[in-house]
């Protein structure tokens, strides 16, 4: 896949596959983060792997999806929650723009999954002070977000954003997740 396939094809998945995504995959996201540009190349962005079934399930209730739908369409049920979550920390001993320097490392690590066929939802509506408990999170790192992943159990494309649709994603008569995207006209010109 061209990297503008890649770009293309990755969407946020929410309901996915009871399948463990493997090692060689979990990998990738951690070397994805390694890669990554960052300000100054200071690297203050950390991870912790969640990949237990166990830890996973004790994940699974602090974390909240798809805002824009009611739960019953946008929570994963029992049999579709993502097999994997990576936490993704900010060392705030080392300075810098580290909202930044997160926000790469997660379209990096969401691709690196996406090029192997595992979907992520990147998760900012989360119970940061649960989570920072039970993954033993200690001061000066600080919890930024958490990203799930998984075999995707449904497809997710984008359409044209109108007046209709406003920004908010929904789901087709299949439940597979439509996204409404900005035009190429209206979030860029030329000089
Ligand atoms: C910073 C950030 C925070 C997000 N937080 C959540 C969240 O808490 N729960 C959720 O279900 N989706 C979350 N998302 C996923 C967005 O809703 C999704 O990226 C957006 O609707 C666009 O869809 P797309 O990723 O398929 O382009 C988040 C995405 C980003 C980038």
């Amino acid at each position: 896949m061209s990297v503008m396939e890649l770009l293309a094809s990755r969407r946020t998945y929410r309901r996915f596959e009871q399948k463990a995504v493997p090692q060689d995959v979990v990998e990738d996201i951690i070397e994805a983060l390694r890669l990554s540009s960052c300000g100054a190349n200071r690297q203050a962005v950390r991870l912790v792997v969640v990949n237990r079934p166990e830890d996973v399930a004790r994940v699974q209730p602090l974390v909240k999806w798809a805002a824009y739908l009611p739960p019953e369409q946008g929570t994963p049920k029992a049999d579709e929650l993502p097999t994997l979550y990576v936490a993704v920390m900010q060392d705030t001993s080392i300075p810098g723009d580290l909202a930044t320097d997160t926000g790469i490392a997660l379209a990096n690590m969401t691709l690196a999954a996406w090029a192997k066929g595992v979907g992520s939802c990147i998760m900012g509506a989360i119970n940061k002070p649960a989570l920072t408990r039970l993954l033993g999170i200690e001061e000066p790192q600080k919890l930024a977000f958490m990203v799930a992943f998984g075999y995707p159990a449904h497809k997710a494309g984008i359409v044209p954003l109108t007046e209709q649709t406003g920004v908010k994603y929904y789901l087709d008569e299949h439940r597979d997740y439509c996204v409404p995207k900005r035009s190429r006209e209206e979030i860029a010109r030329y000089l």
